[in-house]
């Protein structure tokens, strides 16, 4: 079997490609380890930028999003007893994010492809790629490509299959996680509040008028079996509490502990192998930017392959240091963010510093502008 482009993983990346690839007549197989059914039910972030809304609004995939959508034109920080609101929206130019799960996406992504009935593959774990050949190799056999877009997340085989000595690979942990709720229950919020507390971050999101997400700082190692619900929201009540306002509770859905990375692989390209999205990079999701990302790659790697094709690769040839760019700013502002927010250890040195910090953004509107222009990712660095 040939194609032009192969793509290894479903996921945002992945199905993101895929159609702006389809769109630009270019041949694609999309090949994905897991199930159509596991894909479209995996819980994860639900914040979007404005430019990757209308990105999604281009490829023509953005009908349940425009509708569905809940746009927010601003954030609350939360420290001491207080709770302030962050403009992003006055202090951006009109910038928004919109709230749609992450999982939402990659629904109205794989509804698109296989109503343009082009190949999607599920359950077809690539075994194998080759970078310098072009080889896909499966289960089923083989698929030769001109391209192979390695956008199989962070635990894939496409960044594994580079050689040694290629690659360089930047990584830090920290030594806390989120334990993530998603609760039938409406919003107690109207915008999401990310919170500073001396037991420890917590932050109110949302999915729908009748689906409230709520995180809450945990030891990484603990299981969601360490946190039976009236202790998720015992935490929650006291890391967000606020003078007449209270939290609303309603019956947990799913509960889940995520560990928290910053990690880089640079480039992101060798041979005819493109990576994109997980597979080349990870953020701790304070700064709600994973997705964000993938999409962004996505959309360098699609319009540096239109200009390939179209017999110019010097798109194609600077994808990696174009996506870089991108990256290392969203690596710093999630960085940034988790430091400022989250409880680590015992260092009053540390906290008075944090609270320092959460002050001058409620103060500065040059440091709000600042956070603001991360988060909504408006910057002029891709
Ligand atoms: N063969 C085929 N598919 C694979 C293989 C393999 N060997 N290994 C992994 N995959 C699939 C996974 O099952 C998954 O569906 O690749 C897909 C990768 O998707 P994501 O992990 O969602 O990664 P990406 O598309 O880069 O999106 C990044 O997801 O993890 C979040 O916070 C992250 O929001 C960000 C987004
Ligand atoms: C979410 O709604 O799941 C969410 C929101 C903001 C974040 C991370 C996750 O920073």
């Amino acid at each position: 079997m040939r194609t032009q482009v192969g793509i290894v993983g479903a996921g945002p990346a992945g199905l993101t490609l895929a159609r702006l690839l389809e769109l630009a007549g270019i041949e694609t197989v999309v090949l994905e380890d897991r199930t159509r059914e596991y894909v479209e039910h995996r819980i994860r972030a639900g914040v979007l930028e404005q430019g990757t809304v209308e990105l999604l609004r281009e490829a023509g995939v953005a009908g349940r999003l425009d509708r569905e959508g809940i746009v927010h034109g601003g954030i609350h920080l939360q420290f001491e007893g207080e709770r302030h609101h962050v403009p992003l929206a006055e202090l951006t130019g009109g910038r928004a994010i919109v709230i749609y799960g992450q999982t939402e996406v990659v629904k109205d992504l794989i509804a698109a492809r296989l109503e343009s009935g082009l190949p999607l593959l599920f359950e077809t774990p690539v075994e194998s790629v080759d970078a310098e050949a072009g080889v896909i190799r499966h289960a089923g056999g083989e698929i030769e490509c001109d391209v192979i877009a390695g956008c199989d997340g962070f635990h894939g085989v496409c960044r594994p299959s580079i050689p040694p000595g290629v690659l360089r690979t930047f990584e830090r942990d920290y030594p806390f996680g989120w334990l993530g709720i998603l609760a039938a229950v409406e919003p107690s919020i109207d915008e999401l509040v990310y919170a500073h507390h001396p037991r420890g971050f917590a932050l109110l999101s949302l999915r729908s008028p009748e689906l409230s997400r709520y995180y809450v700082q945990c030891d990484p190692a603990d299981d969601a079996a360490d946190w039976p619900d009236d202790r998720v929201w015992a935490e929650l009540r006291e890391r967000t509490a606020l003078d007449g306002w209270s939290l609303e509770e309603g019956p947990v859905l799913e509960k889940g502990v995520t560990g928290m990375r910053s990690f880089v692989a640079e480039p992101m390209q060798y041979g005819r192998l493109y990576l994109a999205g997980d597979a080349a990079h990870i953020v701790p999701p304070t700064g709600a930017k994973g997705l964000n990302l993938a999409v962004a790659d996505a959309r360098t790697l699609a319009e540096a392959l239109v200009d390939r094709y179209a017999g110019d690769g010097r798109a194609l040839d600077g994808y990696s240091d174009a996506c870089l760019r991108r990256v290392w700013r969203a690596e710093h502002f999630s960085y940034w963010m988790t430091s400022m927010l989250h409880r680590n250890g015992d260092d009053p040195f540390e906290q008075r510093l944090q609270l320092s910090q959460l002050r001058y953004v409620t103060v500065s509107e040059a440091a709000a502008t600042s956070l603001a222009e991360n988060y909504v990712g408006l910057t002029t660095m891709g």
